[in-house]
């Protein structure tokens, strides 16, 4: 009699147990987290496809550092994550090398020398449709390939191009099973594929229903990949495959010419670096918003106790949206390639003006967005992100893209890449949104030679001077506010890698006005306080792909984001 109550007494708490367990944990941590957990010794590598990841592997293991690695995994992505791996777009690569010293390489596309401010507005001065997002005229004139050539020529520890080159070129030519996602992918995107590129055959335009498993096999990408590790950046920018690119440009009445491809030149710049508590972050400067958004938000944030708050509190949140919402409002009006415009870096990044823009912030009340608008600064949404460390503790952060996915979806005939729509990253016109919903102004304008305004942006954290996390997303406009949120689910939050990728997501960018969030992840409590707050919740598809890595204990934590195909591995 005893044994039966205290087991139904038993019973009733574990069902309790449970019961709490099923409503409190699994908002933040979805099931699939666990599947894609590791932890590692000495070296490990985080990116979209595991193919790539494997490579870059290989890599390390043979005596290659984290930038050799790094330039293997660009190049194997090119070929099996073609949405947004590429060698026809452009990306930002942030070094961290074991002294502790910090290196940004910006190979952001740039406008061709022939492109001019209205070039996507009609006669009366509208947004001609699709213009800047398809076809030829989206295309910007093309930075990977001499972004990974100066990696290599200043960093690299092999001192071999070609080895770093091939296994995607060999790759491309056996060709990889497709996986479940890009199947569907590919076929989806068919008709477009068709319609843009109507008179050349290749994997992409060709009529058949592609399913998981099934080979995909690029012939024409690995004869011009072979150019590129024969012959380095001039297998790129001159010779076959730049009369290739060429030519589809002036069949398609493009506007790039030879000149733009000699004159694109990848720059090493500053990083962007900034304080929150005990660490110190690195990330992108321009032409990329992302670092100064960071610095804006994490400053903004810094003096609430978020922690004691706790992770999706309504009032960790609300702070957290407002932050974003005034950072994204000066991204609007202050923000492009600083190259071009005078934009006021520091400014933007001191402590007292940040200070001064959350003056008005108020606990208890959502700040109408139409009364933030973009401080007063004085002169005086498909892209990829892969994570490298070495055993030496050099540390690589890529985001890379094409920007939408598949880019352009214009094809080079016979040379089989993409070509990048980047050009949309511009502000077409003054105050109208680009694909991600950004708007921008003078700042960012459509000028000759000049690059467009980005969100990406990798990032490496240092805790006490050690490197503490490598992490990066794609995600367009949601980049910036997904990587400061998988920070502070690391620092505040306590997660994993693997728990703070996984964990739900949400976004505000000042306009639209509405907060964006991921579906089945806050609970009715926070939702019902946040909207009493005034904010405005919208459900949304998946908000990025993050990729992490943490140092923690001795160990290398790696987190690949369980939203998509994405892969961890090390030893
Ligand atoms: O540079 C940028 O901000 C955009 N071109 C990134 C695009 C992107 O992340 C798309 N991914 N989902």
């Amino acid at each position: 009699m005893i044994q039966t109550t205290n087991w139904k007494y038993a019973q009733l708490v574990s069902l309790v147990v449970i019961l709490f367990c099923t409503l409190s944990c699994r908002q933040a941590v979805p099931a699939k987290v666990s599947q894609k957990f590791k932890a590692v010794d000495q070296a490990g590598i985080v990116s979209a496809h595991p193919e790539a990841t494997e490579i870059g592997l290989e890599i390390l293991k043979a005596g290659g550092n984290a930038i050799d690695a790094s330039i293997a995994v660009q190049f194997a992505l090119a070929v099996c994550y073609p949405n947004a791996g590429n060698i026809g777009g452009g990306g930002f690569l942030l070094y961290r090398d074991q002294a502790g010293n910090n290196y940004s390489l910006d190979y952001r596309e740039k406008a061709p020398a022939k492109s001019y401010e209205t070039m996507y507005l009609d006669s009366s001065g509208n947004i001609i449709d699709g213009l800047s997002t398809q076809g030829v005229m989206a295309v910007g004139v093309p930075g990977t390939v001499d972004g990974m050539y100066a990696a290599f020529e200043r960093f690299s520890a092999l001192k071999d191009w070609k080895a770093l080159v091939m296994p995607a070129v060999e790759l491309a030519r056996r060709g990889f099973p497709l996986t479940e996602q890009q199947a569907k992918n590919i076929n989806s995107r068919k008709k477009t594929f068709q319609t843009v590129n109507p008179d050349y055959t290749s994997p992409f335009t060709v009529n058949r229903t592609y399913k998981k498993g099934d080979l995909f096999v690029q012939t024409d990408l690995a004869n011009t990949m072979e150019q590129i590790a024969k012959h380095g950046r001039a297998g790129f920018y001159k010779g076959q495959v730049a009369q290739q690119l060429l030519a589809q440009m002036q069949h398609d009445k493009g506007i790039i010419s030879q000149e733009d491809l000699d004159n694109y030149k990848s720059v090493w710049r500053d990083p962007i670096q900034f304080k929150y508590k005990n660490l110190d972050i690195y990330s992108m400067g321009p032409p990329s918003s992302g670092g100064i958004l960071l610095a804006q938000m994490f400053q903004a944030i810094e003096p609430f106790p978020i922690k004691s708050w706790g992770f999706h509190d309504s009032r960790t949140m609300h702070l957290m949206i407002e932050a974003e919402k005034r950072a994204y409002a000066d991204r609007a009006t202050h923000m492009g390639d600083a190259d071009f415009y005078p934009v006021p870096v520091a400014q933007l990044m001191d402590a007292n003006y940040v200070r001064q823009r959350m003056s008005d912030f108020n606990m208890e009340r959502a700040t109408a967005p139409k009364t933030v608008t973009a401080g007063n600064v004085h002169e005086t949404e498909e892209t990829t992100h892969y994570c490298v460390v070495d055993k030496d503790g050099n540390a690589v952060s890529v985001t890379t893209t094409l920007n939408g996915s598949y880019g352009s979806k214009l094809l080079v005939k016979g040379a089989g890449f993409l070509l990048n729509n980047e050009m949309d990253d511009f502000s077409s016109k003054v105050g109208a949104p680009n694909m991600y919903g950004l708007v921008g102004a003078e700042a960012n304008k459509i000028e000759p030679n000049k690059r467009m305004l980005s969100s990406m942006s990798p990032t490496i954290v240092e805790r006490d001077g050690e490197l503490y996390i490598v992490v990066g997303t794609p995600g367009g406009s949601t980049i910036i506010t997904s990587v400061f949120q998988t920070i502070l689910n690391i620092v505040e939050f306590d997660q994993r890698a693997d728990e703070a990728v996984a964990a739900c997501r949400f976004h505000h960018q000042w306009k639209p006005t509405a907060v964006y969030h991921e579906d089945k992840c806050l609970s009715a409590e926070t939702m019902t306080k946040l909207n009493e707050m005034g904010h405005e919740l919208k459900k949304r598809s998946p908000i990025g792909r993050v990729e992490a890595i943490v140092l923690k204990n001795g160990k290398l934590e790696l987190g690949a984001d369980p939203r998509g195909d994405d892969h961890a591995n090390g030893y």
